[in-house]
């Protein structure tokens, strides 16, 4: 039987470790992180992941500071709204929860939030310094992907980590933080996406294999090397009418076909989602920090 890794312990875990650094933070600075969430519109997906993020936030001690605007707010006003922020000493980290609204310029917005706040690590700077192996705010999912594995002790130096997506959130972060000469990292990294000839071929040399597609059962047992380690990012709604909100949320891997085969697997949900939060409420205390340190 596989081990199944858990996201959500050792989320339960790190808030330990996060309110005694809050708690420090408060004491030495007189600091209280803070963290500015934006939302435009209302996709339902968004709202529920600003209202978990909000609500870890608040278990640990984090002021988070909830902006929420109708789907017609503008481009120029949601940029007035980030260079006020940029300026407001209490917050040290903000958010713009995607996707945006069509009329908005995604790129824009996330390139004038000023990389010291930069929580996401979307920006520029921060992705930049990402690929040169400098210390930034790296993106929560692919920092939470490294953590989950060593701290289940999963080595992944010297592995073949093949990664199946390429979005600039997950998949090529992802690559360049396990490529890294430094510790817990030192793999030797592919990068499959839709071009990607034989898929399965490629796969099936994995010693760690990660997808990260938005396509339920994208991996099916086929496609997995025996005794492989698998990292299913995928989270996607299927209809469910025995749940009471009429839907269930399932991963890219097809669990039922590949835990068996597998050395480790982590599960959707429970997996790789509250690693997520864990690393953005990581980011935000780091840029307090960073932010008592520059006073
Ligand atoms: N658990 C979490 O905390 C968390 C965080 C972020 C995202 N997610 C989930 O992770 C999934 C991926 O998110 P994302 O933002 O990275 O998605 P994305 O931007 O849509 O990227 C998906 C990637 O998968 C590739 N792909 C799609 N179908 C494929 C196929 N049949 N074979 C090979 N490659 C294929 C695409 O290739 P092309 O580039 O060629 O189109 C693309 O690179 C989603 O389900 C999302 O909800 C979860």
């Amino acid at each position: 039987m596989a081990q199944v890794i858990s996201g959500k312990d050792l989320f339960e875990r790190l808030k330990g470790e996060y309110k005694n650094e809050i708690a420090r933070l408060q004491k030495e600075h007189n600091i209280v992180p803070g963290l500015a969430v934006v939302l435009v519109g209302d996709n339902p997906a968004s709202l529920s992941y600003v209202r978990l993020k909000e609500k870890a936030c608040a278990e640990i001690g984090i002021h988070s500071r909830d902006l929420r605007f109708e789907k017609d707010f503008t481009e120029d006003a949601l940029l007035k709204l980030i260079d006020e922020l940029n300026h407001d000493k209490n917050i040290h980290g903000i958010l713009v929860q995607l996707p945006l609204p069509d009329h908005i310029d995604e790129a824009k917005v996330l390139y004038a939030i000023d990389p010291l706040k930069d929580v996401d690590g979307f920006h520029p700077v921060n992705a930049g310094r990402l690929l040169l192996g400098e210390p930034a705010y790296y993106p929560a999912t692919p920092l939470g992907i490294q953590q989950l594995l060593i701290q289940n002790n999963i080595k992944v130096e010297g592995k073949h980590v093949v990664i199946v997506g390429r979005s600039n959130i997950v998949g090529k972060p992802l690559a360049m933080l396990l490529v890294q000469k430094q510790n817990g990292a030192n793999a030797t990294v592919t990068i499959c996406h839709t071009r990607t000839r034989d898929l399965g071929a490629v796969t099936r040399t994995a010693d760690i294999l990660v997808a990260a597609v938005g396509r339920p059962h994208t991996v099916t047992a086929d496609m997995v090397k025996e005794g492989a380690v698998v990292i299913d990012v995928g989270v996607n709604r299927v209809e469910d009418a025995t749940k009471k909100r009429g839907y269930r949320l399932i991963g890219d891997v097809d669990f039922a076909e590949v835990e068996p085969k597998v050395s480790a697997i982590t599960p959707v949900p429970g997996g790789v989602g509250p690693m997520t939060i864990a690393m953005l409420l990581h980011n935000v205390i780091k840029a307090a920090k960073d932010h008592a340190g520059r006073q």
